[in-house]
């Protein structure tokens, strides 16, 4: 049905207007009390063997959505209606900014794949924070803040752009993500360096103490899938060093070599990060190295190019205890946080794992035995 509807009626739009299409029927949908609970019970149902244990967090499944969706927490009810469970949102900046200049979403639908080049186009920390304060939650989700620098910020003054938000959204974070990742703010990425990255955490870590007494927010970072290998090593070493609670792999891809990409060239050579199905490989390969690393010390959060249950289902064995994805929503619709949490916990039972937490690495520990 949906792939149907996406080939007469999403194709054929501009990506960026099918995304605030489709954002505005969810937000409709879990607005609507009987229409809501009737698309959550069929949407999201709750499998008693997938609840997951993560971040001191207790969570009715291991896979949510990524960030950049919601960027502003406008939908985090209906993307948990939609059977999300959890939401990340953001990437949130300092301040408000309008992002880069439209078109900057190009949909690669022969690779089920997407560029974007969004740049954090974002409503800033305060609005976002206030928005926050405000809900009333219909469902029960866990949200994860993703922060960002601001663009106008100047690299060096960027700890600062990173505490502001942290300040004001710390206490309403389940947990706070630290995105140094994406490709479209100049600089971002240089941020993941460890010289850089080292007092950056250091920073939100105790703006985060100062400003929420009553728990301790757990503070996760995002990753890039192209950095090199001992990058890759160095964050892990630093992540532990620094007491961090999770590392999320990854963001966006720059690379769009030896991906086997089909789509036209004009559309491949579209400036922004790719998503989506050719990220699968990198993405699986950086959390099995991360996971490698650090073992159980540190909550790894698998996110690239999952499609479907044995994506996800992959990545758990390669170490990630929470999954995530965002490009093949956009492809897949509205079952698609249903059919992988169906399809893990049809996984789990066929394995040899008791419990989800015991299948969370496994395929890795075997490879490095
Ligand atoms: C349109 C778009 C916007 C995104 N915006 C953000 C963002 O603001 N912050 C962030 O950390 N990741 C952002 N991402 C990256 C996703 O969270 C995710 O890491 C990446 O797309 C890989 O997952 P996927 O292959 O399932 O899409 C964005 C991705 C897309 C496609």
């Amino acid at each position: 049905m949906y792939k149907l509807f996406f080939q007469l009626v999403f194709k054929r739009m501009d990506p960026e207007q099918a995304h605030y299409l489709a954002f505005r029927w969810i937000r409709l949908a879990a607005r609507t009390p009987v229409l809501r609970t009737f698309v959550a019970a069929a949407l999201a149902p709750r499998h008693k063997e997938l609840r997951t244990e993560a971040l001191g967090l207790r969570m009715h499944g291991p896979f949510g959505l990524a960030a950049g969706f919601d960027k502003n927490a406008i939908a985090i009810d209906g993307m948990a209606m939609l059977g999300f469970d959890h939401v990340e949102i953001g990437t949130v900046t300092g301040e408000p900014q309008p992002g880069n200049p439209k078109k900057r979403l190009f949909r690669l639908v022969a690779d089920r794949a997407l560029i974007n080049r969004m740049g954090f186009n974002n409503e800033g920390s305060a609005a976002v924070a206030e928005r926050l304060a405000a809900r009333n939650p219909v469902f029960r989700t866990t949200v994860g803040v993703n922060i960002g620098k601001t663009k106008a910020v100047p690299e060096a003054d960027a700890a600062a752009d990173y505490v502001k938000s942290t300040e004001r959204l710390a206490a309403h974070a389940d947990y706070l993500v630290v995105n140094v990742s994406s490709p479209n703010t100049p600089g971002l990425r240089n941020l993941q360096a460890t010289e850089s990255l080292r007092p950056l955490l250091t920073a939100v870590r105790e703006a985060a103490d100062r400003t929420v007494t009553a728990r301790r927010v757990p503070l996760l970072v995002k990753i890039a899938p192209d950095l090199a290998d001992e990058d890759v090593d160095a964050v892990a070493d630093l992540a532990v060093e620094l007491g961090l609670d999770g590392i999320i792999a990854t963001n966006t891809t720059i690379a769009r070599e030896g991906l086997g990409l089909k789509s036209p060239a004009s559309l491949v050579a579209e400036t922004g990060g790719l998503s989506g199905a050719p990220l699968k490989e990198r993405s699986l390969e950086v959390l099995s190295r991360l996971y490698a690393r650090v073992g159980d010390r540190i909550t790894l959060v698998g996110v690239g190019g999952i499609e479907n249950a044995e994506d996800a289902w992959q990545r758990i064995l390669a170490g990630a205890t929470l999954v995530q994805g965002y490009s093949a929503f956009i492809y897949e619709g509205p079952f698609y946080a249903r059919a992988i949490h169906k399809g893990l916990a049809a996984r789990l039972a066929a394995s040899p794992h008791a419990t989800l937490a015991d299948a969370v690495g496994a395929e890795t520990r075997k490879a490095v035995k």
